[in-house]
């Protein structure tokens, strides 16, 4: 009969976001470098001292459930991480890039707020009090992370993305249909539709 119950399966998924955490140490300062905007690569950095503080109280939590500091790899998080190296390969422009970055910082975020959001909801029911408290710091972190980055993207980068993209448009209609020359900007509804990829 099987008989493992939500302790193993909160102490398994506490080894999974340990190993996370572990490898955005690694991932974070590709993002803060990969970034042009110098608010985005502060915000990168912050959450990279951030993820080593989660780190820690992840070590505390271990210890205070009598549990050998022990991580378990996370495959969730990996592919993320990858989706974002294959993002920083592309050759796009600068608001472009940083508008992905962003995308895939966010996509790890939330990430991480699924995981810390059950592993408080989880603590909290076995009793696991002073635990929770610290899962409960962690995913703040998480989310407050999150808030920031839609910020930076809705305070100026996805605009800017935005209008550098119409700006290409427009050349390419101009360079397409000479006539069309100094009609200045084109109506989005003439704009021809294209894919960078
Ligand atoms: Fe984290």
């Amino acid at each position: 009969m099987a008989d493992g119950t939500l302790h193993d399966a909160f102490l398994d998924e506490l080894r999974d976001s340990y190993d996370a955490e572990k490898q955005l140490t690694k991932a974070l300062p590709k993002l803060a470098k990969a970034a042009t905007s110098p608010e985005l690569r502060a915000a990168f950095e912050h959450h990279l001292e951030e993820t080593r503080g989660q780190i820690d109280r992840l070590e505390q939590i271990f210890g205070l459930l009598d549990e050998k500091v022990r991580g378990k790899h996370c495959d969730g998080i990996a592919g993320i991480i990858d989706e974002g190296k294959s993002v920083m390969e592309e050759d796009f422009d600068e608001a472009t890039m940083d508008a992905c970055l962003i995308a895939s910082g966010q996509r790890a975020e939330h990430y991480e707020m699924a995981a810390y959001g059950t592993l408080v909801a989880w603590a909290r029911g076995m009793g696991h009090s002073e635990v929770a408290n610290l899962l409960q710091q962690t995913l703040d972190e998480e989310k407050a992370a999150d808030r920031k980055l839609s910020q930076l993207a809705e305070g100026g980068i996805n605009q800017d993305a935005a209008d550098a993209a119409h700006a290409e448009e427009e050349n390419e209609i101009k360079a397409a249909t000479p006539a069309r020359a100094g009609r200045g900007r084109s109506s989005a509804a003439d704009a021809p539709k294209r894919s960078r990829r």
